[in-house]
């Protein structure tokens, strides 16, 4: 199926590749340039937390081990964004000019400011988890080349989540260890949930109309709250006020 479906709305749009998404209304055109814009800025940041934020926090190799693998599939991740940017003639390489702290595309703060281990986990645990989410909604994208690399990169990111989440249950198996993840939770929670961004924006509704993503914001986030909260819950953990520390509401 390609252009101009939208004359049959039960149909759904795919716009195979650069040949259709030339063809396509500015409008389109420039929905998924930002999305991936901002999402593979977002993966090229991720590539850099792991190296420089947490492989210097950890005395323990196998978690060092860790960061880097994680570092290599970050850089993995950014370089399928670029190459879909690329094909569409959008040079992203002023990405990897730009130093962690002056990236200007990607909103979620805590991709810059990661302080202690327990931070660390729950970066994983709820924020890479976010980003899962977002990840499970790029499948379904109505621009095709979106949805095929969703699946590689939604394989990686489990595996990042589910670390995340040990990182966290074995630090709650003691009172001390409980009390320092409740410490980062108070201040992550907030984090993860700006992931999905502004209530009430505009673009959100743009994306939905378009086909590129499936959730707004805030049923996106509402989903999210829904599937996390219970898993923090379960391990002694009380999950904080959902506005309260938030940047995007
Ligand atoms: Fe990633
Ligand atoms: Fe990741």
């Amino acid at each position: 199926m390609t252009v101009g479906v939208q004359e049959n709305p039960r149909e759904k749009l795919v716009v195979n590749g650069p040949d259709e998404f030339k063809k396509m209304p500015e409008e389109y055109q420039n929905l998924v340039i930002r999305q991936m814009l901002v999402h593979t800025e977002g993966e090229l940041s991720g590539a850099d937390d792991f190296i420089q934020l947490f492989y210097p926090m950890t005395d323990d190799p196998y978690e060092k081990f860790v960061c880097c693998e994680r570092g290599a599939e970050e850089v993995d991740h950014y370089m399928r964004g670029a190459k879909i940017l690329h094909d569409l003639g959008v040079d992203t390489t002023f990405m990897l000019k730009t130093p962690l702290q002056e990236r200007q595309l990607y909103g979620t703060e805590a991709v810059k400011d990661i302080n202690t281990w327990a931070e660390r986990g729950f970066f994983s645990f709820l924020g890479e988890a976010a980003v899962l989410e977002q990840l499970k909604e790029m499948l379904e994208s109505s621009y095709k080349p979106i949805a095929e690399m969703a699946v590689p990169v939604i394989k990686d990111e489990k595996v990042h989540v589910a670390h995340g989440y040990r990182i966290i249950r074995d630090m709650c198996q003691t009172e001390e260890g409980r009390a320092e993840a409740q410490t980062a939770l108070n201040r992550m929670w907030a984090v993860a949930l700006d992931v999905f961004g502004k209530s009430d924006s505009e673009r959100s509704k743009l994306y939905l109309k378009w086909g590129l993503r499936k959730y707004s914001n805030e049923e996106a986030r509402q989903r999210f709250i829904k599937m996390a909260a219970p898993k923090l819950e379960a391990l002694g953990l009380t999950v904080p006020d959902n506005i309260k520390g938030r940047k995007f509401l």
